[in-house]
């Protein structure tokens, strides 16, 4: 339904994560997946994150959802946020399908914007990889060169930036699309009531990195090895460069071996930043059952956002779920690669695993966890 207008893999090799791009029609015929009041009703949602940002003289203020209605807020000069619409609003998904010809570990959210005439965020840089694809309506968007930029007014809280010299300057209208890489400072600003739709790519800071690896290596009493050495140096207040780099190389050591990382890492890129729509089941299903509804044709479904990766020649048969760890061990590569792939499991591909207990033991926790539903 949602189908990119452009060559994906001259895509990555010329721009991804190097430079941003403009891609007049990158959908053709592209129709927006959500309308404005279906995306303000989302707004009203206690669990889910959004935001309305009104455009004041060069300032911008930021006013956090739920919200119980809109009028206050007039004809112009603001926009609402709505991020990871993608979890709420399975219609939404056909658009984010579109983006999987990157991996979903790297996947963030789809964040939808209504903005009203002049409405904006204001002058930002972003740490991740973001696709604006523009819907109904139309902006005009600055981006800058990847320097060095200011903190807006020299205020180091500001998530602004100073106004800068724009490197594209362009009016997208429906079905284009505006690619920036992290580091590159951007401005929207709305000429005629739109609709827009940020597609977000992040990788992990080492700062969250190193967060995981403590916690894990916590949770499994791991990384008790200290430094030892048999050479000292005479100087008493000093610590030497050779003892400095064999201390750092214990945490090396943790970062080289597949068997120390995996489990943390795997469950580190399967987590979700956002909110997910989970609804565990309160009385368990039994096996018995999942197999039961299996023969009467249910299809297994996904729930929106939810994460489901392998590592490949991981040291242990496990998938990662919304950071946790699903073992399955016994079940063949290519039905993990199956589960990890699909976001719907079909009826064909789970008649032929109607007999692997394994396979049906790893199901029924899918859908006792809510993280799976039974679909027609
Ligand atoms: C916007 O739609 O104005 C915000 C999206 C972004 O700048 O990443
Ligand atoms: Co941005």
């Amino acid at each position: 339904m949602y189908t990119l207008n452009f060559d994906t893999a001259e895509f990555i090799s010329k721009y991804w994560q190097q430079k941003p791009i403009v891609i007049k029609n990158a959908f053709k015929a592209f129709e927006d997946p959500i309308s404005a009041d279906e995306l303000a009703g989302l707004a009203m949602e206690e669990d889910i994150s959004s935001r309305i940002v009104k455009t004041e003289t060069d300032d911008w203020k930021v006013i956090q959802g739920p919200f119980e209605d809109y009028d206050e807020h007039g004809d112009d000069k603001w926009q609402l946020l709505v991020q990871a619409v993608n979890h709420w609003y399975p219609e939404s998904q056909p658009l984010v399908e579109a983006f999987r010809f990157l991996p979903d570990w790297r996947f963030d959210d789809l964040m939808v914007s209504f903005a009203t005439p002049q409405g904006g965020i204001g002058p930002h840089i972003d740490n991740y990889d973001v696709f604006l694809i523009q819907g109904e309506g139309e902006r005009r968007w600055k981006v800058g060169h990847n320097g060095e930029h200011q903190c807006r007014g020299g205020d180091p809280s500001s998530p602004l930036v100073d106004d800068f010299e724009p490197i594209i300057d362009v009016v997208l209208s429906k079905g284009d699309m505006l690619y920036i890489p992290p580091g590159y400072p951007h401005c929207g600003e709305t000429l005629s009531l739109a609709m827009s739709y940020s597609i977000g790519f992040r990788a992990p800071s080492q700062q969250e990195l190193l967060t995981e690896l403590a916690d894990s290596l916590i949770d499994n009493s791991a990384g008790q090895h200290r430094f030892t050495s048999s050479e000292e140096a005479a100087s008493h207040g000093l610590v030497s460069q050779t003892q400095q780099q064999g201390i750092m190389d214990l945490l090396a050591q943790l970062a080289t071996d597949p068997a120390q990382y995996q489990t943390m890492l795997g469950k580190l890129l399967s987590q979700n930043r956002f909110e997910l729509d989970i609804n565990p089941f309160e009385a368990p299903i039994s096996t018995t059952d999942v197999k039961e509804a299996i023969e009467d044709g249910a299809n297994m479904q996904r729930i929106g956002g939810l994460k489901v990766l392998s590592l490949e020649a991981d040291t242990q048969v496990q998938l990662y779920i919304n950071g946790e760890v699903v073992c399955a061990a016994g079940i063949e590569q290519d039905i993990i690669a199956e589960i990890a792939n699909n976001h719907l499991l079909t009826q064909s591909q789970l008649q032929n695993w109607l007999n692997d207990q394994q396979v049906m033991t790893v199901l029924t926790q899918l859908i006792n966890q809510g993280w799976y539903y039974f679909s027609e």
